[in-house]
């Protein structure tokens, strides 16, 4: 029988990244199922070329949600899945903090359904897998020493690392009680082509280009650690392949940067590649001139750094971008597909930034 694994929120910026890496860079020969819901943060275009290349043989798209047990069951079924990997969310922290209830709809009544179909249909089958995409959020933040382990107590402090973190319960709690052959991996901000604009460097990207204001909040020294998402799509397949059931992974690039670091390595990477001189919108200002100190986010987390030496050791991932590196196929990819990026910038967003950012 063709293994199918069904891929949810596979329309966002990780999702698709998974998809066209499994289909394109692993051998896989099955099918992958599309399951997303196409919220502000989804884009089926994102999949585009996968469409042209897959579609119909060996990757289909389903709009629909998580939460809807029926077409989820039909899924299951119909394409006799045998992995899910779970990538469906709604996963912008600021967002969380305007509105969470979308945040608890889908982040944890989602996974709840999600855990519940894969019980109902693959009963006792251990030859299944349910991996569950989580953050490194769910620890809570770190003072200036330290890195998140696996065993490191849940401490979320936002409404969004808050639904994440019981996600993440609900899925071990399947393993110890049903026996569902389940994976969690735990992994740190990425980056890299087809995230939204939203998120920071493609905000700060989008802002540049256009020659405005890259709001950066507080005194722009919270850390993260930063991922190239390639890298991040290879530790999951990886996990899904050879890693233990009941098992949970963290994932990071050993990168920590400073948001202000993150941000003028993002200018110097586009001076490279766009040079102020030949950008009008810039009117002779260096990128770096256009860092704006806003407003912080409320309950901002001021550090973030995973041990990622489990999967190392266990699984032998390790990251294969730099951050330089990275950063300039983000930037390059941003240049080459910025008309994507335009659409992706809808009219609801646009007027989401401009509500909840100007008066920062
Ligand atoms: P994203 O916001 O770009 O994409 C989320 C996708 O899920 C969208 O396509 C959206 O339409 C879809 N979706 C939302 N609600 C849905 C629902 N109810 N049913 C079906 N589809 C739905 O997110 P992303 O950055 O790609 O993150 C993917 C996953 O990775 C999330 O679970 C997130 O928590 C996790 N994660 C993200 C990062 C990061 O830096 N972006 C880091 C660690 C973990
Ligand atoms: P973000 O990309 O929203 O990811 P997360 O909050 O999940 O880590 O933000 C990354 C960091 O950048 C975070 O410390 C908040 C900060 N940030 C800014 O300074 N300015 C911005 O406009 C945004 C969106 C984020």
């Amino acid at each position: 029988m063709t293994k199918t694994m069904l891929v949810t929120g596979g329309a966002g910026f990780i999702g698709s990244n998974f998809i066209r890496f499994v289909l394109k860079k692993t051998g896989f020969k099955g099918r992958v199922i599309n399951l997303d819901k196409l919220t502000y943060a989804g884009l089926r275009e994102n999949l585009h070329d996968i469409e042209l290349r897959f579609g119909g043989k060996r990757y289909f798209f389903i709009k629909g949600d998580i939460c809807d047990s029926k077409k989820v069951n039909i899924i299951i079924k119909k394409y006799a899945v045998s992995v899910i990997v779970n990538f469906a969310a709604e996963t912008h922290v600021d967002r969380s903090i305007h509105g969470p209830k979308d945040f608890i709809e889908t982040n944890i009544n989602g996974v709840f359904n999600l855990l519940e179909c894969a019980r109902a249909n693959w009963k006792d089958r251990k030859d299944v897998r349910f991996h569950h995409i989580s953050t490194d959020e769910v620890f809570g933040s770190l003072v200036k020493t330290g890195r998140f382990t696996e065993t490191t107590p849940y401490d979320p402090r936002s409404p969004y690392s808050a639904s994440k973190a019981a996600s993440d319960h609900l899925v071990r709690a399947y393993f110890h009680t049903y026996g569902l052959p389940v994976t969690i991996s735990n992994c740190s901000n990425n980056y890299g082509p087809y995230q939204h604009p939203e998120k920071l460097i493609p905000l700060a990207l989008f802002k540049a280009v256009a020659g405005e204001g890259i709001p950066v909040y507080g005194d722009g020294g919270n850390t993260r650690d930063w991922l190239f998402v390639e890298d991040h799509c290879r530790a999951v397949w990886l996990i899904i392949n050879k890693g233990k059931a009941g098992k949970t992974y963290n994932v990071g690039g050993n990168c920590e940067k400073k948001n202000l670091e993150t941000i003028k390595a993002l200018c110097l990477a586009l001076e490279k590649i766009r040079p102020r001189a030949k950008n009008p919108a810039l009117k002779g200002r260096r990128y770096e001139d256009l860092i704006t100190f806003v407003k912080d986010r409320p309950g901002h987390d001021r550090r973030y750094a995973i041990d990622s030496g489990k999967i190392k050791k266990a699984l032998g991932w390790k990251p294969l971008f730099g951050f330089n590196k990275g950063l300039e196929a983000t930037v390059a990819w941003y240049l080459v597909y910025s008309a994507h990026l335009k659409k992706t910038v809808d009219a609801s967003y646009r007027a989401w930034l401009k509500k909840n950012y100007t008066e920062r």
